[in-house]
């Protein structure tokens, strides 16, 4: 009955990708569909980011081609994976809708995003019963695939947690029909912005992947460094720098070696080390910048990429549905014991 080797993740499209969310989700993506271990799908998920961007829904879709150009450029293959946008799916509101009826509001309001978020977002007015509900609708994009294993980061597993016990109160209710997401955890680097900070739009601090050479080159001269490097002689900790953890991210272990060593002996300055982080990581984003400019430039082969990933998408979610609707509306009561809300 389940489908162990379904995989299904996604991201918010409120703004194009940066460096982070390349090392941090789409590279591991890309992976784990070459491995051809997993059934793959991967949405561009527009209505979690109306819970928070519900009042200037433009900007989202602006980016959704954008971001589907990106997500190819990068490797993701429509031959290979499921790729679409989740508001061509219904199916994914109808199932978070009949979560909702047996999604305890107390379990939502423990989920420690949601207070994060809100104070993060405090312009924005959050007090909505969307937003309380995102890993309701989270939760349905995973199961109306049936899906057994999410590719995320540390900072999503309350969210499957939670999908999690959503299910298996919906099982216990009607009956077994969907498996118990596991979080396929990335290992993600740390990728800090041009300050030193979480890398975020909002801040100003983002390397996009569609930047040029040029563009990294000068985002990262000035990039901070350790602050007890104030001159050329001072010797560094390279675990304090944030440049560091670019090089982790992106330079061959030997560049990693060298110029950690160069910086605690002072043997090498903060612009040498610099210059070393620029080319490698030209290197890898240059090649994606240019493919990212060729796509968006046949704007209709990504329209049709996405709707033939639609298709695919409604096909598997719809014989979920049909499971589900005679499972909810069947004429038997439910027998399952139900577990305690609390
Ligand atoms: N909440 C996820 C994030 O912020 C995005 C997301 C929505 C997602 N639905 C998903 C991730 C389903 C994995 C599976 O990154
Ligand atoms: Fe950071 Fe490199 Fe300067 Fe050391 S040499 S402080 S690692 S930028």
């Amino acid at each position: 009955m389940s489908l162990p080797n379904r995989i299904l993740s996604g991201l918010r499209p409120t703004s194009r990708m940066h460096i982070g969310n390349y090392k941090g989700a789409i590279e591991n993506w890309v992976k784990l569909q070459d491995s051809g271990n997993y059934e793959c799908f991967y949405t561009l998920v527009d209505w979690h980011a109306l819970t928070t961007h519900y009042a200037d829904p433009h900007e989202i879709r602006e980016n959704m081609r954008l971001i589907a150009a990106e997500w190819l450029a990068c490797g993701l293959d429509p031959e290979k994976s499921v790729i679409f946008v989740q508001s061509k799916v219904r199916a994914h509101a109808e199932l978070h809708l009949l979560f909702s009826m047996l999604t305890p509001v107390p379990w939502l309001e423990r989920v420690p995003t949601y207070k994060e978020v809100m104070q993060t977002l405090a312009d924005r007015d959050l007090r909505t019963y969307g937003f309380l509900g995102y890993p309701v609708l989270q939760t349905a994009d995973i199961a109306v695939y049936r899906a057994s294993r999410v590719p995320v980061g540390e900072d999503q597993v309350s969210h499957i947690e939670l999908s999690r016990e959503i299910v298996r109160r919906f099982n216990a209710l009607y009956g077994e029909l969907f498996p118990e997401p596991q979080p396929l955890l990335t290992p993600v680097p740390r990728i800090p912005g041009t300050d030193g900070r979480k890398m975020s739009k909002s801040v100003g601090n983002v390397i996009w992947l569609s930047d040029t050479p040029e563009a990294i080159e000068k985002k990262l001269l000035p990039m901070v460094t350790d602050p007890a490097r104030k001159t050329r002689k001072d010797p560094g900790n390279p675990d304090v720098c944030p440049v560091f953890d670019l090089h982790k991210a992106f330079s061959p272990e030997a560049t990693r070696d060298e110029v950690a060593a160069g910086c605690r002996s002072a043997g090498i300055g903060c612009i040498d080390c610099k210059k070393q982080l620029i080319g490698h990581l030209a290197l890898q984003i240059a090649p994606m910048a240019d493919k990212i400019r060729a796509a968006v430039d046949k704007p209709s082969a990504i329209d049709e990429i996405l709707e033939a990933g639609a298709k695919k998408a409604n096909a598997a979610a719809e014989a979920t549905m049909e499971l589900v609707r005679a499972r909810v509306f069947s004429d038997r009561k439910p027998s399952g014991a139900l577990p305690p809300a609390e």
